[in-house]
C-alpha cells in the first residue's frame, strides 16, 4: 500500500489540512467576535433583580465611584405591617469582571435594617447571579434583648426579566 493513498473513511492529507485551517479561521473569527461581547460582561448592579423568595430590587445607576441606590421590596417580613418598597444604599466594584458588593435597606415599614453582602458571579449558562448574606437587626425596647436582635440569611439573586423579553 502507497502511504499516499488515503483509506476508506479518512480524507486525503489535503482535505485535512483544509478543513483544519477553515475551522481555525472559523475559531478566530469568532473568538474576535466574541472577545468584545466577554470583557462587556463585567457585572454591574443596575438593574432589576428577583431573589429565591420573591423579593425585587432595583438598583439605578452605578457611579464611578462603584456607589448605587436603589429600591427593595421584600416578599416576606416579621411584622404585620405593610410591605412596601425600602430604600436601598450600596457601593460595589466596578472595574471588575465578578464584583464583590454591600448594600443597606433601611426598611420603610418597620424600624430595623437590613445588610446585604456578596459578589456578582457569571453561572456557567453566562447568567449573572448575586450570591449574598445578610444581617438583619431588628429595633429592641430593651438593651437587655440586645442579643436577640440579629438576624442572618442568604439570598440568591437573578435579574428580573420584564414579561415582553
Ligand atoms: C425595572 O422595572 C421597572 C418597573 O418596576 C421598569 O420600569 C424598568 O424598565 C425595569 N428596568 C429594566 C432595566 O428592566
Ligand atoms: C416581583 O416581581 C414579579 C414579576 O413582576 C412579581 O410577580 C412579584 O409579585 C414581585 N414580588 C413582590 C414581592 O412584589
Ligand atoms: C394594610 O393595608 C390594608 C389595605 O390598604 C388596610 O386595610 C390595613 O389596615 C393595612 N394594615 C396595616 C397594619 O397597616
Ligand atoms: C476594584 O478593585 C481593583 C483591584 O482588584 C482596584 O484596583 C480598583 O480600584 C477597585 N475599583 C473600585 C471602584 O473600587
Amino acid at each position: 500500500m502507497s502511504p499516499a493513498r488515503s483509506t476508506p473513511g479518512c480524507p486525503p492529507a489535503a482535505e485535512m489540512v483544509h478543513a483544519t485551517s477553515s475551522s481555525l479561521l472559523l475559531l478566530l473569527l469568532s473568538l474576535a467576535l466574541l472577545a468584545p461581547g466577554i470583557s462587556a460582561r463585567k457585572c454591574l448592579l443596575t438593574g432589576n433583580w428577583t431573589n429565591d423568595l420573591g423579593s425585587n430590587m432595583t438598583i439605578g445607576a452605578v457611579n464611578d465611584r462603584g456607589e448605587f441606590s436603589g429600591t427593595y421590596l421584600t416578599a416576606v417580613a416579621d411584622t404585620p405591617n405593610n410591605i412596601t418598597k425600602s430604600p436601598l444604599l450600596g457601593i460595589q466594584n466596578n472595574t471588575v469582571y465578578q464584583p464583590t458588593f454591600g448594600f443597606t435597606v433601611q426598611w420603610a415599614f418597620i424600624e430595623s435594617t437590613t445588610v446585604f453582602t456578596g459578589q456578582c458571579f457569571m453561572d456557567r449558562n453566562g447568567k449573572e447571579v448575586l450570591k449574598t448574606m445578610w444581617l438583619l437587626r431588628s429595633s429592641v425596647d430593651d438593651i437587655d434583648d440586645d442579643w436577640k436582635a440579629t438576624r442572618v440569611g442568604n439570598n440568591v439573586f437573578t435579574r428580573l426579566r420584564s414579561v415582553k423579553e
